[in-house]
């Protein structure tokens, strides 16, 4: 086996207070990435087919730095040509970068037939995502690995948990950032009152999943104490945004991961007009965007061909 394709799902990451340590996949966007070994000794990587630019420097590029640290792990040097082909918004906060990572340590793993398992692929892919936001965090290439709702519940060493989610409908309005990052905004202590609150916010999260409730799961992503916050204020007007979907029915919404997309959740009869809302209170703060309706999904990272 010398080539394999793949496509990896987009994710929202902290989906409300479960910063650094929820995700949920979506249906789509996602990314596909087709990953060819050669006699090179050298990673290449092109990015022809992606929507937007994105540096071919493996050192500065998620796939290329996830497979740096694979090879750093094995000991071995191999020629590798990698070729995403993105149709997930670059920058936006749906987890492109934790998709191509992830695809890239999976899909060398098949290449090389390393037997590695999903925990010790989640470990090495994450240091991927020091290329969009200066920080190994493990949550969005979790969810893209596995698909569903994950858990990181421990990072040193790497455990993640996956549990199946039913159909949850989501409305994202796809906004870039300026920034490269708005990771280093977010402060780095907590006052112990928020902490109680959060912790109490994310159980929420994990039992509406549980109970397979879309409102109460929608009701639980809606308040973050520590990435809504501070995100929220790259984007004008959200408040009102906010309001506005509440207002319109959505059942909650926040920030995806590391921004500047705002996700809602409705019950799947609401989901047009989930959309025009967003749609509306977008435009009338003159924000560039683009609106999809999708849904949660089970499915991981899956093998489309391989040669
Ligand atoms: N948990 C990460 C963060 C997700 O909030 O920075 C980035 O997509």
């Amino acid at each position: 086996m010398r080539a394999i394709t793949l496509r990896a799902p987009s994710t929202i990451a902290n989906l409300g207070p479960g910063f650094d340590i929820f995700s949920l996949a979506l249906k789509h966007p996602y990314v596909e990435l087709h990953m060819q070994l050669n006699d090179t000794k050298r990673i290449s990587i092109k990015t022809d087919g992606c929507r937007e630019e994105m540096p071919e420097d493996p050192n500065e590029n998620c796939a290329g730095l996830a497979i740096i640290e694979l090879l750093k792990k094995i000991d071995t040097s191999i020629g590798v040509t990698i070729e995403p082909r993105k149709t997930i918004s670059v920058g936006a906060g749906l987890g492109s970068s934790g998709a191509c990572a992830s695809a890239s340590v999976y899909g060398l793993n098949r290449l090389l037939g390393l037997d590695l398992n999903a925990n010790q692929m989640i470990e090495i892919a994450r240091h991927g995502e020091i290329a969009s936001g200066s920080v190994a965090h493990a949550d969005n290439v979790a969810g893209a690995m596995l698909g569903g709702f994950v858990i990181v519940k421990n990072y040193k060493p790497i455990d993640v948990l996956k549990i199946e989610v039913p159909e949850i409908p989501i409305v994202v309005g796809i906004i870039r950032k300026t920034q490269r990052t708005t990771r280093s905004l977010i402060p780095d202590t907590m006052r112990l009152d928020m902490v109680k609150e959060q912790l109490a916010l994310c159980a929420g999260v994990v039992h509406a999943i549980m109970s397979r409730d879309i409102e109460a799961f929608g009701r639980a992503i809606n308040k973050d104490l520590i990435s809504e916050p501070v995100r929220s204020r790259s984007i004008p007007g959200y408040n009102s945004i906010k309001q506005k979907l509440l207002d319109g029915g959505a059942y909650g919404c926040n920030v995806s991961g590391g921004g500047l997309s705002i996700f809602a959740v409705c019950d799947k009869s609401r989901t047009h007009d989930i959309a025009e809302v967003m749609q509306s209170a977008l435009a009338h703060e003159s924000i560039k965007n683009e609106i999809i309706i999708t849904q949660a999904s089970n499915e991981g990272i899956r093998e489309v061909a391989i040669d």
